[in-house]
Protein backbone atom coordinates (compact mmCIF):
# COMPACT_ATOMS: atom_id res chain seq x y z
CA UNK A 1 0.00 0.00 0.00
CA UNK A 2 1.83 3.24 1.11
CA UNK A 3 5.54 3.88 0.21
CA UNK A 4 5.03 6.72 3.10
CA UNK A 5 7.46 4.61 5.58
CA UNK A 6 10.82 6.13 4.79
CA UNK A 7 11.18 7.91 8.02
CA UNK A 8 9.25 6.60 10.63
CA UNK A 9 9.87 5.78 14.24
CA UNK A 10 11.25 1.83 14.93
CA UNK A 11 8.13 0.95 16.98
CA UNK A 12 4.57 2.28 16.40
CA UNK A 13 2.74 -0.03 18.60
CA UNK A 14 2.94 2.16 21.97
CA UNK A 15 0.97 4.87 20.61
CA UNK A 16 -2.83 3.87 20.82
CA UNK A 17 -3.97 6.89 17.92
CA UNK A 18 -7.09 8.11 18.43
CA UNK A 19 -10.48 7.84 16.37
CA UNK A 20 -7.53 5.49 13.80
CA UNK A 21 -7.87 2.30 12.31
CA UNK A 22 -4.81 1.41 14.34
CA UNK A 23 -3.82 -1.86 13.08
CA UNK A 24 -3.99 -1.03 9.38
CA UNK A 25 -2.46 2.29 10.12
CA UNK A 26 0.71 0.70 11.59
CA UNK A 27 1.18 -2.24 8.88
CA UNK A 28 1.14 1.04 6.30
CA UNK A 29 1.74 4.29 8.10
CA UNK A 30 0.90 7.70 6.36
CA UNK A 31 3.37 10.40 8.36
CA UNK A 32 3.61 14.16 7.83
CA UNK A 33 6.73 15.63 8.91
CA UNK A 34 5.77 19.09 8.09
CA UNK A 35 3.37 21.65 6.59
CA UNK A 36 3.42 25.17 5.41
CA UNK A 37 0.60 26.81 4.17
CA UNK A 38 -1.61 24.38 1.47
CA UNK A 39 0.84 21.28 1.53
CA UNK A 40 2.03 18.92 4.03
CA UNK A 41 5.27 16.84 3.22
CA UNK A 42 5.34 13.01 4.16
CA UNK A 43 8.38 11.49 5.67
CA UNK A 44 9.12 10.43 2.09
CA UNK A 45 9.11 13.97 0.67
CA UNK A 46 5.93 14.02 -0.91
CA UNK A 47 3.68 17.11 -1.05
CA UNK A 48 0.15 16.58 0.12
CA UNK A 49 -2.62 19.62 -0.24
CA UNK A 50 -4.33 20.13 2.91
CA UNK A 51 -8.17 19.09 1.53
CA UNK A 52 -9.62 19.30 5.24
CA UNK A 53 -8.09 21.49 7.04
CA UNK A 54 -6.00 19.18 9.52
CA UNK A 55 -9.01 18.38 10.97
CA UNK A 56 -11.18 21.49 10.19
CA UNK A 57 -9.07 23.66 12.41
CA UNK A 58 -6.15 25.25 10.32
CA UNK A 59 -8.20 28.05 8.99
CA UNK A 60 -5.63 30.04 8.20
CA UNK A 61 -3.17 27.58 6.45
CA UNK A 62 0.00 25.89 8.45
CA UNK A 63 2.84 27.27 9.39
CA UNK A 64 2.08 31.04 9.55
CA UNK A 65 4.63 33.36 10.81
CA UNK A 66 2.35 35.80 13.18
CA UNK A 67 1.53 32.78 14.76
CA UNK A 68 4.64 31.00 14.83
CA UNK A 69 6.16 33.89 16.23
CA UNK A 70 3.57 34.62 18.79
CA UNK A 71 3.93 31.28 20.02
CA UNK A 72 8.04 30.99 20.27
CA UNK A 73 7.96 34.62 22.01
CA UNK A 74 5.22 33.71 25.09
CA UNK A 75 7.20 30.71 25.54
CA UNK A 76 10.31 32.52 26.40
CA UNK A 77 8.44 35.60 28.14
CA UNK A 78 5.18 34.03 30.42
CA UNK A 79 5.16 30.14 29.67
CA UNK A 80 2.63 29.45 32.61
CA UNK A 81 0.56 31.41 34.92
CA UNK A 82 -2.12 29.77 37.14
CA UNK A 83 -5.50 30.14 35.88
CA UNK A 84 -7.12 29.89 39.20
CA UNK A 85 -7.38 32.92 41.35
CA UNK A 86 -4.58 34.58 38.98
CA UNK A 87 -4.45 36.14 35.68
CA UNK A 88 -1.87 37.48 32.40
CA UNK A 89 -2.94 40.30 30.51
CA UNK A 90 -3.34 37.78 26.75
CA UNK A 91 -6.34 35.66 28.12
CA UNK A 92 -7.92 39.28 28.88
CA UNK A 93 -6.84 40.53 25.68
CA UNK A 94 -8.44 37.27 23.83
CA UNK A 95 -11.41 36.87 25.61
CA UNK A 96 -12.42 41.32 24.55
CA UNK A 97 -11.42 40.21 20.80
CA UNK A 98 -13.56 37.51 20.96
CA UNK A 99 -16.78 39.62 22.50
CA UNK A 100 -16.28 41.67 19.59
CA UNK A 101 -15.74 39.54 16.99
CA UNK A 102 -19.20 37.39 18.55
CA UNK A 103 -22.67 38.07 17.44
CA UNK A 104 -24.06 40.74 19.99
CA UNK A 105 -25.16 39.49 23.72
CA UNK A 106 -22.29 36.80 23.87
CA UNK A 107 -20.21 39.42 26.08
CA UNK A 108 -18.34 37.16 28.27
CA UNK A 109 -15.93 34.04 27.33
CA UNK A 110 -14.79 30.52 29.43
CA UNK A 111 -11.25 29.19 28.26
CA UNK A 112 -10.80 25.58 27.73
CA UNK A 113 -8.63 23.38 25.77
CA UNK A 114 -10.55 21.68 23.08
CA UNK A 115 -14.09 21.42 21.83
CA UNK A 116 -14.88 19.00 23.81
CA UNK A 117 -13.86 20.43 26.96
CA UNK A 118 -15.89 23.43 25.31
CA UNK A 119 -19.09 21.18 24.82
CA UNK A 120 -18.82 20.26 28.48
CA UNK A 121 -18.35 23.64 30.07
CA UNK A 122 -21.11 24.88 28.03
CA UNK A 123 -23.37 22.06 29.49
CA UNK A 124 -22.55 22.59 32.70
CA UNK A 125 -22.80 26.37 32.29
CA UNK A 126 -26.62 25.74 31.26
CA UNK A 127 -27.76 23.55 33.85
CA UNK A 128 -25.75 25.88 36.75
CA UNK A 129 -27.47 28.90 35.35
CA UNK A 130 -31.13 27.59 35.51
CA UNK A 131 -30.35 26.27 39.30
CA UNK A 132 -28.39 29.50 39.86
CA UNK A 133 -31.95 31.76 38.53
CA UNK A 134 -34.06 29.69 40.79
CA UNK A 135 -35.26 27.34 37.78
CA UNK A 136 -33.36 23.82 39.05
CA UNK A 137 -35.67 21.56 37.67
CA UNK A 138 -34.63 22.39 34.16
CA UNK A 139 -31.85 19.63 34.19
CA UNK A 140 -32.82 17.63 31.06
CA UNK A 141 -30.51 18.25 27.93
CA UNK A 142 -31.87 18.17 24.00
CA UNK A 143 -29.11 17.10 21.52
CA UNK A 144 -29.51 15.76 18.21
CA UNK A 145 -29.62 12.37 16.10
CA UNK A 146 -26.14 12.09 14.66
CA UNK A 147 -25.05 15.34 16.40
CA UNK A 148 -20.87 15.24 17.45
CA UNK A 149 -19.78 17.12 20.24
CA UNK A 150 -16.76 15.36 21.48
CA UNK A 151 -16.02 12.61 23.40
CA UNK A 152 -16.73 13.54 26.54
CA UNK A 153 -19.40 12.22 28.99
CA UNK A 154 -21.62 15.11 28.36
CA UNK A 155 -20.71 15.45 24.49
CA UNK A 156 -21.62 11.94 23.79
CA UNK A 157 -24.71 11.89 25.98
CA UNK A 158 -26.41 14.86 23.80
CA UNK A 159 -24.20 13.66 20.47
CA UNK A 160 -25.89 11.09 18.15
CA UNK A 161 -23.49 9.05 16.89
CA UNK A 162 -24.10 5.47 17.92
CA UNK A 163 -20.89 3.88 17.46
CA UNK A 164 -19.32 6.79 19.91
CA UNK A 165 -21.86 6.23 22.52
CA UNK A 166 -22.98 2.26 22.70
CA UNK A 167 -19.78 1.28 24.45
CA UNK A 168 -20.30 3.86 27.64
CA UNK A 169 -22.85 2.28 29.51
CA UNK A 170 -25.91 4.59 29.94
CA UNK A 171 -24.14 8.12 29.44
CA UNK A 172 -26.05 11.46 31.19
CA UNK A 173 -29.63 10.62 32.20
CA UNK A 174 -32.49 13.03 31.18
CA UNK A 175 -30.97 13.73 27.32
CA UNK A 176 -33.27 13.53 24.20
CA UNK A 177 -32.74 13.52 21.01
CA UNK A 178 -33.87 15.83 18.06
CA UNK A 179 -34.19 14.01 14.97
CA UNK A 180 -31.53 14.92 12.35
CA UNK A 181 -32.05 17.06 9.10
CA UNK A 182 -30.16 14.51 6.59
CA UNK A 183 -32.57 13.54 3.77
CA UNK A 184 -31.86 11.77 0.82
CA UNK A 185 -34.70 11.56 -0.74
CA UNK A 186 -35.89 14.87 -0.66
CA UNK A 187 -32.89 16.82 -0.35
CA UNK A 188 -30.11 14.93 -2.22
CA UNK A 189 -27.50 17.14 -4.19
CA UNK A 190 -28.80 20.31 -2.83
CA UNK A 191 -26.67 23.16 -3.69
CA UNK A 192 -26.00 25.20 -0.28
CA UNK A 193 -29.48 25.14 2.16
CA UNK A 194 -31.62 21.77 1.69
CA UNK A 195 -34.97 22.81 0.98
CA UNK A 196 -36.95 20.15 2.85
CA UNK A 197 -37.39 19.91 6.69
CA UNK A 198 -37.78 22.56 8.59
CA UNK A 199 -40.58 21.21 10.50
CA UNK A 200 -38.32 18.62 12.22
CA UNK A 201 -37.34 21.86 14.03
CA UNK A 202 -41.07 21.39 15.71
CA UNK A 203 -39.80 18.33 16.85
CA UNK A 204 -38.86 20.23 20.06
CA UNK A 205 -42.50 21.17 20.71
CA UNK A 206 -43.09 17.62 20.93
CA UNK A 207 -40.37 16.96 23.50
CA UNK A 208 -41.22 19.54 25.31
CA UNK A 209 -44.67 18.74 25.60
CA UNK A 210 -43.58 15.02 26.90
CA UNK A 211 -41.26 16.63 29.39
CA UNK A 212 -42.64 20.02 30.26
CA UNK A 213 -40.56 22.87 29.19
CA UNK A 214 -39.78 23.18 33.36
CA UNK A 215 -37.49 20.10 32.98
CA UNK A 216 -35.58 21.32 29.86
CA UNK A 217 -32.06 23.33 30.19
CA UNK A 218 -30.49 23.71 27.50
CA UNK A 219 -30.92 22.04 23.84
CA UNK A 220 -27.40 22.17 22.14
CA UNK A 221 -26.76 21.74 18.19
CA UNK A 222 -24.40 22.30 15.43
CA UNK A 223 -25.71 25.01 13.39
CA UNK A 224 -23.88 22.23 10.12
CA UNK A 225 -23.82 19.05 11.65
CA UNK A 226 -19.50 18.40 10.53
CA UNK A 227 -18.33 15.27 11.61
CA UNK A 228 -21.23 13.09 11.29
CA UNK A 229 -20.85 13.90 7.34
CA UNK A 230 -21.92 17.79 6.73
CA UNK A 231 -25.54 18.02 6.97
CA UNK A 232 -27.18 21.24 6.11
CA UNK A 233 -30.14 22.50 7.60
CA UNK A 234 -32.65 23.59 5.21
CA UNK A 235 -33.63 27.67 5.58
CA UNK A 236 -35.18 29.32 8.65
CA UNK A 237 -34.80 25.75 11.01
CA UNK A 238 -32.21 27.22 13.09
CA UNK A 239 -34.63 30.38 13.79
CA UNK A 240 -37.33 28.26 14.59
CA UNK A 241 -35.41 26.35 17.54
CA UNK A 242 -34.57 29.65 19.07
CA UNK A 243 -37.93 30.80 18.68
CA UNK A 244 -39.14 27.58 20.42
CA UNK A 245 -36.17 27.81 22.57
CA UNK A 246 -37.44 31.43 23.71
CA UNK A 247 -40.48 30.66 23.96
CA UNK A 248 -39.80 28.29 27.16
CA UNK A 249 -36.94 29.50 28.63
CA UNK A 250 -35.02 26.64 27.47
CA UNK A 251 -31.27 27.63 26.76
CA UNK A 252 -30.14 27.54 22.95
CA UNK A 253 -26.25 26.09 22.64
CA UNK A 254 -24.65 26.31 19.50
CA UNK A 255 -21.72 24.25 18.97
CA UNK A 256 -19.71 25.82 16.44
CA UNK A 257 -16.59 23.70 16.76
CA UNK A 258 -16.18 23.26 13.26
CA UNK A 259 -18.66 26.38 11.98
CA UNK A 260 -16.70 29.04 13.93
CA UNK A 261 -13.92 31.26 12.21
CA UNK A 262 -14.39 31.68 9.13
CA UNK A 263 -15.67 27.98 8.02
CA UNK A 264 -18.91 29.39 6.43
CA UNK A 265 -18.07 32.58 5.24
CA UNK A 266 -18.58 33.97 7.95
CA UNK A 267 -17.52 34.39 10.96
CA UNK A 268 -19.41 32.19 13.19
CA UNK A 269 -22.56 30.52 11.93
CA UNK A 270 -24.46 32.03 13.89
CA UNK A 271 -23.70 35.20 11.57
CA UNK A 272 -24.49 33.23 8.46
CA UNK A 273 -27.81 31.63 9.79
CA UNK A 274 -28.91 35.31 11.63
CA UNK A 275 -29.79 33.23 14.52
CA UNK A 276 -27.94 34.00 18.15
CA UNK A 277 -27.82 31.13 20.94
CA UNK A 278 -27.42 31.63 24.12
CA UNK A 279 -24.19 29.74 24.53
CA UNK A 280 -21.77 29.51 21.52
CA UNK A 281 -19.16 26.58 21.32
CA UNK A 282 -15.73 26.94 19.81
CA UNK A 283 -12.57 25.44 19.90
CA UNK A 284 -9.89 24.46 16.55
CA UNK A 285 -10.12 27.58 14.37
CA UNK A 286 -9.52 29.50 17.46
CA UNK A 287 -5.86 29.06 17.38
CA UNK A 288 -5.32 28.06 14.21
CA UNK A 289 -5.23 24.01 15.54
CA UNK A 290 -2.21 25.20 16.69
CA UNK A 291 -1.84 25.15 20.54
CA UNK A 292 -5.18 23.24 21.64
CA UNK A 293 -7.52 25.91 23.19
CA UNK A 294 -11.48 26.91 23.11
CA UNK A 295 -13.43 29.14 24.27
CA UNK A 296 -16.81 29.40 25.36
CA UNK A 297 -19.13 32.65 24.53
CA UNK A 298 -21.96 33.03 26.70
CA UNK A 299 -24.74 36.05 27.00
CA UNK A 300 -23.85 38.88 29.45
CA UNK A 301 -27.24 37.44 31.41
CA UNK A 302 -26.03 34.25 32.05
CA UNK A 303 -22.88 35.60 33.14
CA UNK A 304 -24.08 37.97 35.47
CA UNK A 305 -26.71 35.81 36.93
CA UNK A 306 -23.74 34.27 38.70
CA UNK A 307 -21.92 37.27 39.65
CA UNK A 308 -23.81 37.76 43.49
CA UNK A 309 -23.15 36.66 47.03
CA UNK A 310 -19.96 37.39 48.93
CA UNK A 311 -17.14 38.87 46.44
CA UNK A 312 -14.71 36.32 48.42
CA UNK A 313 -16.57 33.40 46.97
CA UNK A 314 -16.09 31.40 43.65
CA UNK A 315 -19.09 32.23 41.51
CA UNK A 316 -18.78 28.79 39.42
CA UNK A 317 -17.36 25.36 40.08
CA UNK A 318 -15.21 24.58 36.91
CA UNK A 319 -11.96 25.64 35.17
CA UNK A 320 -9.29 23.85 33.97
CA UNK A 321 -5.22 23.92 34.34
CA UNK A 322 -4.81 25.50 30.95
CA UNK A 323 -7.81 27.66 30.96
CA UNK A 324 -6.51 30.49 29.15
CA UNK A 325 -3.23 29.45 28.97
CA UNK A 326 -0.40 31.68 28.12
CA UNK A 327 1.26 30.41 25.15
CA UNK A 328 -2.64 29.18 23.81
CA UNK A 329 -4.01 32.87 24.20
CA UNK A 330 -1.09 34.19 22.01
CA UNK A 331 -1.40 31.60 19.61
CA UNK A 332 -5.74 32.62 19.40
CA UNK A 333 -4.71 36.26 19.44
CA UNK A 334 -2.09 35.83 16.33
CA UNK A 335 -4.43 33.77 14.57
CA UNK A 336 -7.60 36.63 14.84
CA UNK A 337 -5.03 38.97 13.44
CA UNK A 338 -3.96 37.08 10.69
CA UNK A 339 -7.51 36.40 9.94
CA UNK A 340 -8.41 40.21 9.82
CA UNK A 341 -5.28 40.91 7.88
CA UNK A 342 -5.81 38.63 5.23
CA UNK A 343 -10.04 38.51 5.43
CA UNK A 344 -9.96 35.15 5.75
CA UNK A 345 -13.68 35.28 8.10
CA UNK A 346 -15.41 35.86 5.09
CA UNK A 347 -12.88 34.58 2.24
CA UNK A 348 -15.16 31.42 2.29
CA UNK A 349 -18.20 33.64 1.30
CA UNK A 350 -16.13 34.98 -2.06
CA UNK A 351 -14.75 31.26 -2.59
CA UNK A 352 -18.28 29.63 -1.90
CA UNK A 353 -19.91 29.77 -5.53
CA UNK A 354 -16.43 28.25 -7.58
CA UNK A 355 -16.74 25.45 -4.52
CA UNK A 356 -20.32 24.31 -4.86
CA UNK A 357 -19.79 24.73 -8.80
CA UNK A 358 -16.27 22.05 -8.50
CA UNK A 359 -17.90 19.89 -6.23
CA UNK A 360 -21.11 19.34 -7.82
CA UNK A 361 -19.41 18.57 -11.14
CA UNK A 362 -18.63 15.50 -9.59
CA UNK A 363 -22.42 14.03 -9.40
CA UNK A 364 -22.89 11.38 -12.01
CA UNK A 365 -19.91 9.87 -11.16
CA UNK A 366 -19.68 6.23 -10.18
CA UNK A 367 -21.14 5.70 -6.22
CA UNK A 368 -21.97 9.27 -5.70
CA UNK A 369 -25.86 9.68 -4.04
CA UNK A 370 -25.75 13.24 -3.09
CA UNK A 371 -23.11 15.90 -2.80
CA UNK A 372 -23.74 19.33 -0.61
CA UNK A 373 -21.97 22.32 -0.04
CA UNK A 374 -21.82 25.49 2.10
CA UNK A 375 -19.14 28.25 2.58
CA UNK A 376 -15.97 26.60 2.78
CA UNK A 377 -17.50 22.99 4.00
CA UNK A 378 -18.81 20.03 1.23
CA UNK A 379 -19.57 16.29 1.54
CA UNK A 380 -19.52 14.07 -0.87
CA UNK A 381 -21.66 10.54 -0.02
CA UNK A 382 -20.99 7.46 -1.13
CA UNK A 383 -23.25 4.41 -1.71
CA UNK A 384 -21.81 2.12 1.03
CA UNK A 385 -20.55 -1.68 -0.39
CA UNK A 386 -23.23 -3.86 0.60
CA UNK A 387 -22.37 -5.55 4.12
CA UNK A 388 -19.22 -3.60 4.00
CA UNK A 389 -20.24 -0.03 5.49
CA UNK A 390 -17.01 2.91 5.27
CA UNK A 391 -14.82 0.82 2.85
CA UNK A 392 -15.67 2.13 -0.30
CA UNK A 393 -15.14 5.92 1.32
CA UNK A 394 -11.74 4.47 3.16
CA UNK A 395 -10.47 3.62 -0.04
CA UNK A 396 -10.99 6.44 -1.56
CA UNK A 397 -9.12 8.40 1.44
CA UNK A 398 -6.00 5.88 0.78
CA UNK A 399 -6.11 6.80 -2.78
CA UNK A 400 -6.26 10.57 -2.11
CA UNK A 401 -3.54 10.74 0.23
CA UNK A 402 -1.32 8.18 -2.49
CA UNK A 403 -2.61 11.00 -5.02
CA UNK A 404 -1.50 13.90 -2.68
CA UNK A 405 -4.37 14.94 -1.16
CA UNK A 406 -5.70 14.96 2.21
CA UNK A 407 -9.52 14.14 2.46
CA UNK A 408 -11.50 13.20 5.41
CA UNK A 409 -14.36 10.15 5.36
CA UNK A 410 -16.65 9.71 7.44
CA UNK A 411 -18.74 6.45 7.20
CA UNK A 412 -18.95 6.90 3.54
CA UNK A 413 -18.88 10.14 3.31
CA UNK A 414 -16.04 12.60 2.18
CA UNK A 415 -15.92 15.64 3.76
CA UNK A 416 -13.84 18.48 2.72
CA UNK A 417 -12.55 22.13 4.20
CA UNK A 418 -9.83 23.34 2.69
CA UNK A 419 -7.25 26.00 4.47
CA UNK A 420 -9.60 29.72 3.80
CA UNK A 421 -6.92 30.53 2.01
CA UNK A 422 -7.47 27.84 -0.72
CA UNK A 423 -6.59 29.24 -4.17
CA UNK A 424 -9.17 28.64 -6.85
CA UNK A 425 -6.40 26.35 -8.90
CA UNK A 426 -5.99 24.13 -5.52
CA UNK A 427 -9.92 24.19 -5.27
CA UNK A 428 -9.59 22.76 -9.32
CA UNK A 429 -7.11 19.96 -8.24
CA UNK A 430 -8.84 18.74 -4.93
CA UNK A 431 -12.12 18.20 -7.49
CA UNK A 432 -9.72 16.96 -10.19
CA UNK A 433 -7.84 14.40 -7.83
CA UNK A 434 -11.22 13.44 -6.10
CA UNK A 435 -12.91 12.72 -9.95
CA UNK A 436 -10.07 10.69 -10.99
CA UNK A 437 -10.17 8.44 -7.65
CA UNK A 438 -14.32 8.22 -7.79
CA UNK A 439 -13.46 6.60 -11.62
CA UNK A 440 -11.71 3.99 -10.60
CA UNK A 441 -12.69 2.70 -7.29
CA UNK A 442 -14.85 -0.15 -6.50
C1 LIG B 1 -18.98 20.19 16.56
C2 LIG B 1 -17.85 19.62 17.35
N1 LIG B 1 -17.88 19.68 18.69
C3 LIG B 1 -16.89 19.20 19.44
C4 LIG B 1 -15.78 18.63 18.86
C5 LIG B 1 -14.69 18.06 19.72
O1 LIG B 1 -13.53 18.81 19.62
P1 LIG B 1 -12.16 18.20 20.15
O2 LIG B 1 -11.78 17.09 19.25
O3 LIG B 1 -11.23 19.40 20.09
O4 LIG B 1 -12.38 17.77 21.56
C6 LIG B 1 -15.69 18.55 17.47
C7 LIG B 1 -14.54 17.93 16.82
O5 LIG B 1 -14.52 17.65 15.64
C8 LIG B 1 -16.76 19.05 16.70
O6 LIG B 1 -16.75 18.97 15.36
Amino acid sequence: MSTNNAVVPNDLSAFWMPFTANRQFKKSPRMFVAAKDMHYTTSDGRQVLDGTAGLWCVNAGHARPKIVEAISKQAAELDYAPAFQMGHPKAFELANRLVDLTPDGLDHVLFTNSGSESVETALKVALAYQKVIGQGARSRLIGRERGYHGVNFGGISVGGIVTNRKMFGTLLTGVDHLPHTHNLAKNAFSKGLPEHGVDLADELERIVTLHDASTIAAVIVEPVAGSTGVLIPPPGYLQRLRDITKKHGILLIFDEVITGYGRLGTPFGADYFGVTPDILVTAKGLTNGVIPMGAVMVSKEIHDAFMQGPEHLIEFFHGYTYSGNPIASAAGLATLETYKDEGLLTRGADLAKVWEDGLHSLKGLPHVIDIRNIGLVGAVELEPIAGHPTKRAFAAFLAAFEQGLLIRTTGDIIALSPPLIVTESQIDQIITTLAGILKTLE
